[in-house]
């Protein structure tokens, strides 16, 4: 099979190294294209970020001689390759100017930026969750009048640690009214250079800057359904959270405390619960798209796990890994999540998105 040439816009930056090194012997994709800020422009991807390569392994070999194109400019793509993960980190509206700018030259968009989560016709998308918003870009095509450019965006990273094994419950028949979330997130997050050492080393930062908005509200509309051409928000589970920012490198954990909204006697037991985690598998297993876990989420026993640095490469970095799921004295239940920040959370989910987008015939004919 043919290889889709792509490329990776913020191809520089945090993650978008993680794209360009996950990419490197894909099956289905290859990298023909980086773009980065004018400061890169114009050299080879080698020297661009020969002083900042954050990965503990080479660049490789096909993409390090690629000269760097300035992102801002759209129209230098075109030919170059047929769809675009984005990896920028600028303003919003820039970003979401840009992303349309790609779509208008019949480029799609795969982005990780903030920029179009709450555009109605954008799905947002973890794909073992909600792959029926793929129906939503029909719309979004008709409404921008583009005839083979669309945008598809990720949710933010500190909720992949915990939607999967909400939406497991609930599609069980186990709904969520309420929760509350804390998150120990990693540094790798902030991007790079991110957080100043000086503020990172020996410390907890116990704010991110719209982090605990993001993880509140889109919940809402992953767990959402499509209605006339947009993308309508479920009216819950009501979230609480408090997001921090920790001296790990990559892997979010969130502590997790829910309430079930069902009468007492219908609420699931901590061995019920188990069962659905451990058995939930979704399309991407179904349609075994290369970067899909074959377990999307691990329940671990030991009363110490998960840890980030023991346990976020589980499933390559792809799975949830649960532990220390127990009663709570104040909802029903609680636990503890983890999730690979820059891998599910970031470069590989935006690859899985793509994966499906592929495999649901999105890209043909680009
Ligand atoms: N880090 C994570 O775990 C994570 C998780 C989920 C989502 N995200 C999102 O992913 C995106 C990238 O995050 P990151 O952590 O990789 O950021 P980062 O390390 O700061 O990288 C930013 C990238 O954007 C480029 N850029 C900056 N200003 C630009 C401009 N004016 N024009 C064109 N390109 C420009 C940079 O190019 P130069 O190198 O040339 O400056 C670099 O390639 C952000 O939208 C972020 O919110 C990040």
């Amino acid at each position: 099979m043919e290889k889709i040439k792509v490329g990776v816009l913020g191809a520089t930056g945090m993650v978008g190294q993680r794209y360009i090194k996950l990419l490197e012997n894909h099956p289905w994709f290859e990298v023909t294209y980086v773009a980065a800020s004018p400061r890169s422009a114009g050299k080879k991807y080698k020297d661009a970020v020969s002083s900042r390569w954050l990965i503990g392994s080479d660049i490789p070999a096909d993409v390090a001689d690629l000269i760097v194109e300035d992102a801002n400019d759209e129209k230098k793509a075109v030919g170059k390759c047929k769809f675009v993960f984005s990896a920028l980190e600028m303003g919003k509206d820039e970003i979401k100017a840009l992303e349309a700018a790609y779509a208008a030259e019949g480029i799609p968009v795969v982005s990780n930026a903030s920029a179009n989560r709450w555009t109605e016709d954008v799905p947002m998308l973890i794909p073992e969750i909600n792959f029926s918003h793929l129906d939503v870009i029909a719309d979004q095509k008709k409404h921008n009048g583009w005839d083979k450019g669309f945008i598809a965006v990720k949710p933010n990273c500190s909720l992949q640690t915990y939607m999967m094994p909400i939406f497991a419950l609930q599609q069980a028949g186990y709904p969520i009214k309420r929760m509350i979330v804390t998150t120990l997130q990693a540094t790798s997050g902030a991007g790079y250079p991110g957080v100043a050492s000086f503020d990172m080393i020996d410390n907890i930062v116990p704010y991110i800057g719209g982090e605990e908005e993001k993880t509140e509200k889109e919940c809402l509309k992953i767990l959402g359904s499509v209605k006339d051409g947009k993308i309508e928000n479920a009216a819950g589970p009501i979230v609480s959270s408090t997001c921090t920012r920790v001296p790990v490198i990559d892997g979010h954990t969130a502590c997790v405390s829910l309430e079930f909204d069902l009468p007492e006697d219908k609420k699931p037991s901590l061995e019920e619960i188990e069962k659905v985690w451990t058995a939930f598998t979704s399309l991407p297993q179904e349609l075994e798209l290369p970067s899909a876990p074959v377990h999307p989420i691990v329940v671990r026993h030991e009363e110490n796990r998960p840890q980030p640095r023991r346990d976020r490469e589980t499933e390559k970095g792809m799975a949830c890994v649960i532990g220390r799921l127990r009663p709570c004295n104040v909802f029903d239940v609680k636990f503890v999540a983890l999730s690979h920040n820059t891998k599910r959370g970031a470069a590989m989910g935006g690859i899985l998105n793509a994966e499906l987008l592929k495999a649901k015939g999105f890209f043909d004919n680009l």
